[in-house]
């Protein structure tokens, strides 16, 4: 058994993400961490909120807060909406931790010793009505090329050229409206990436042979076009602290780290954060994860903005830190969730949102259907409709309607326990070695992080047990032979169980419900064996058991025009 450090892209502080910021991170971190414990494996699920950066400075000004009130709000109120999700994190915690800042400063002090930290002039845009330098997004102007009057300091929107925030033509603060800005000069730190290139290309040739090919072709297209020497100090109030002891001119005028050098050490930090919080008794030990840690395997999940950060930047980073910090194993990338082929959309309210999600329905529908259509070789599409006929279809008839059919029927019938019937024939033989061979499907996509395979396979599982049903019909076989429909009972039974065991990761909560229906002595099983799921019989003759309420109720025509006249339908083409 090994142990496996997972980690999804830190969600951003500013706002409640939808469903595709769940679906390319969170969510199948969550189900492959899931799973991994449950194969006995030793896991350290982490994630934190990623709190710097202007977006979340001028996002506290707009709610009227402190910049680290705001930010302790909305973490908060992000960590409610994971829960509703059941994002089996081992600690949530947050970039702005004393714990990142301190590895923050370490970082730079030795990137800094080992010659791949430069202090360089620059001239940037100063708004003294603001009182601050101005990123280049919030310089706003006229475009000297098409004429547009509202492009951005780094790119016009409309003609999409790269632009310099001095090319504007009328150029004003995006913050204050104001035109009174002036460029000056002043000094930031720049990490010398372009000295790294080499010793990043020689890693990502030994380690990325099984990534995905999204992985893989983002991080070769990023090294092929050069590593730049970038700066990462920004003129922030809010942020990782440049070290005094180290550069004190720049402290003294209260440089921080840039969001994307802080936000990737933040998964270290937030690991220490994780050992920090120990109770009595426990111990965590954070650095045994991180540092010289040979023995663990380390899976990153992110959408694929974030992978050049991911297999490029931070890697160069660790690299010139000249330490043995652990480096990432297995970089899990995603292409977009899209809403009806376009974009979700915070300002036009298109999309969905996580909590709104969760208004409507429990996190189980949402967590399979999403990691069912995970975009993982290509972009794939939200819509209502598919959404669902997926839930009615596999949720509702495929499984539901299995497990309250058989359990209904059986206690009728035999009462509350689980009927002995006659021993197992040719039928059940048969269905035992069609479980195990998708059982072990089912684990070789788990295994290669495939998950719109290893979805397709535990429907296959479901929809086995419906085979053998309609085939026996136990409904018709108790008028006859009601030894013959107890063992058909019984085994669809033991069916039942072991959906609840091996559904875990994708529906945790229904699992549960499903694994307590039954009340069989020692049931600590977390997995089932190959030998197990032949056998089928787990839960034997004589154990009582109850009728659960519905597990998922189906999406009427009347909930599907609902949805699609709050969230919108169909973007405007
Ligand atoms: N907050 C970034 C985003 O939303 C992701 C940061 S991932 C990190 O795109 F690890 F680098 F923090
Ligand atoms: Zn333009």
């Amino acid at each position: 058994m090994a142990r496996h450090l997972v980690t999804s892209a830190l969600p951003y502080i500013n706002g409640i993400k939808h469903l595709g910021n769940m679906v390319g991170s969170m969510l199948p971190a969550d189900v492959y961490s899931r799973y991994l414990r449950q194969r006995g494996h030793d896991v350290l699920y982490i994630c934190a909120t990623d709190e710097h950066g202007t977006p979340a400075e001028l996002a506290a000004k707009e709610a009227g807060l402190s910049v680290a009130e705001f930010c302790a709000q909305a973490h908060d109120a992000q960590k409610a909406v994971y829960d509703g999700f059941e994002l089996a994190f081992d600690y949530f915690g947050r970039s702005s931790s004393q714990q990142t800042r301190e590895i923050t400063q370490h970082f730079a002090r030795k990137l800094n010793e080992n010659g791949f930290i430069e202090e360089r002039a620059i001239r940037q845009v100063y708004s003294p009505v603001d009182g601050r330098f101005l990123p280049d997004r919030y310089v706003e102007g006229t475009c000297p090329h098409c004429g547009y009057d509202k492009a951005r300091g780094d790119q016009c929107e409309h003609c999409t050229r790269v632009l310099d925030p001095t090319d504007l033509l009328h150029p004003r603060s995006a913050i204050s409206g104001s035109t009174e800005l002036e460029v000056r000069e002043t000094k930031h730190l720049f990490l010398l990436q372009s000295k790294l290139q080499a010793e990043v290309e020689a890693w990502i040739d030994a380690v990325s042979e099984q990534w995905p090919h999204l992985s893989t072709s983002i991080a070769r297209k990023w090294l092929t076009e050069g590593l730049h020497d970038r700066a990462i100090t920004r003129d922030l109030d809010w942020g990782v602290p440049v070290p005094a002891d180290t550069w004190p001119e720049l402290a003294a005028e209260g440089k921080v780290f840039y969001v994307w050098f802080d936000a990737p050490i933040a998964y270290i930090g937030a690991t220490k954060e994780w050992a920090d919080a120990a109770r009595d008794g426990e111990t965590r030990d954070w650095k045994s994860w991180w540092y010289e840690a040979d023995d663990v395997r380390y899976t990153e999940f992110m959408a694929k903005d974030n992978v050049p950060f991911h297999t490029v930047m931070f890697p160069a980073t660790e690299l010139g830190v000249r330490e043995p910090w652990k480096m990432v194993d297995f970089v899990k990338g995603f292409n977009w969730l899209t809403y009806y082929g376009g974009k979700f959309s915070t300002s036009q309210k298109r999309g969905v949102f996580t909590d709104a999600a969760l208004e409507i329905l429990p996190a189980d529908y949402w967590r399979y259907f999403l990691i069912a259509n995970a975009p993982e070789s290509d972009d794939s599409s939200f819509t209502w409709e598919h959404f669902t006929a997926t839930v009615n279809k596999d949720l509702a008839d495929t499984l539901g309607n299995f497990v309250n059919r058989v359990l209904s029927f059986s206690r009728k019938r035999f009462g509350d326990e689980v009927p002995a019937g006659r021993a197992a024939g040719e039928a059940e033989a048969k269905l035992g070695e069609q479980i195990a061979h998708l059982l072990a499907e089912y684990e070789e996509h788990m295994e290669a992080l495939q998950f719109r395979k290893a979805a397709a396979a535990l429907r296959a599982l479901w929809s086995a047990g419906n085979s053998y049903l309609e085939e026996k019909a136990p409904w018709l076989e108790i008028k006859t032979d009601a030894d013959g429909a107890a063992l058909t009972l019984r085994t669809a039974m033991n069916l039942i169980h072991l959906y609840a065991v091996v559904s875990e990761p994708f529906i945790p909560a229904t699992a549960a419900a499903m694994r307590g229906a039954f009340a069989p002595e020692n049931d600590t099983a977390t997995w089932v064996t190959a030998e197990q799921a032949k056998a089928l019989d787990a839960v034997t003759a004589g154990t009582a058991f109850t009728v659960p309420p519905v597990l998922f109720a189906k999406i009427t025509e009347e909930d599907l025009e609902s949805y699609r006249e709050r969230f919108g339908g169909a973007p405007d083409a």
